[in-house]
């Protein structure tokens, strides 16, 4: 499908059938997505949670407020999306290598420049004060590639932001990882009376939201 029609297509998802599972395969291919989006200087700095059972649903459901609870307890899967709060310089050094291992470095000089910049890039984030933000605006483009990539496979989804944070934190034991939870997406199949499935989609018009530089 065309990525118009699919951007057309694609909704948040209010209400799921919750006796439809999406395929381990259609699920591999989705992480597969996330584990491929871009980030500045490819510093990749996310963790992803997936959960699908009962038990993964009941663990994260106190750290979700009532009105995003249906989409939770009867989504199919989902994702809590997870950004760095810190690397050390042997964390960035490691995706050199591993950058390194996977052949985009024929010449050493050329790897050894990348490795740099990335080190700037983090520490001036780290000096501002602002890598935390930094890195969770990284992952807000994971989470816009998981939506789409989801959306064309027909699968519904739902990205919620609205989550107590810190609970969340807790419940998965992030700050001793020097993560934190930026937001989750639900993932499933609508229901027949998902109530957003019929709403047309609304945005503002072009004219307010492009402006031609010349
Ligand atoms: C970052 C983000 C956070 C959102 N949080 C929630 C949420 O907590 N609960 C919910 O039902 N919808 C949530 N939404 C859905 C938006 O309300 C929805 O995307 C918007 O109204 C546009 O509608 P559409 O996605 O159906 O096109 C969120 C969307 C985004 C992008």
């Amino acid at each position: 499908m065309d990525f118009l029609d699919i951007s057309k297509q694609r909704y948040t998802t209010k209400h799921y059938n919750p006796t439809r599972k999406i395929s381990d395969k259609d699920m591999k291919d989705l992480l597969e997505v996330l584990r491929l989006a871009p980030s500045a200087v490819n510093i990749q700095p996310w963790h992803f949670y997936v959960g699908s059972t009962q038990n993964a649903k009941e663990k994260i459901l106190p750290a979700i407020p009532d009105f995003n609870i249906p989409r939770i307890q009867d989504c199919s899967h989902f994702v809590v999306l997870c950004s760095k709060t810190k690397m050390t310089d042997q964390e960035l050094s490691a995706i050199t290598q591993k950058e390194d291992k996977d052949g985009r470095y024929p010449k050493s000089e050329i790897r050894d420049t990348v490795d740099s910049h990335r080190k700037i890039f983090a520490h001036m984030h780290e000096d501002q004060g602002d890598f935390s933000q930094w890195t969770a605006k990284q992952t807000y483009i994971a989470m816009s590639a998981l939506l789409y990539a989801a959306a064309s496979k027909g699968i519904d989804s739902t990205p919620i932001e609205g989550m107590d944070f810190d609970k969340t934190d807790d419940i998965l034991n992030l700050k001793n990882k020097n993560l934190k939870s930026v937001m989750i997406v639900a993932l499933g199949y609508r229901a027949d009376n998902d109530s957003n499935a019929d709403r047309p989609k609304s945005r503002l018009n072009s004219d307010e939201v492009f402006s031609s530089i010349d």
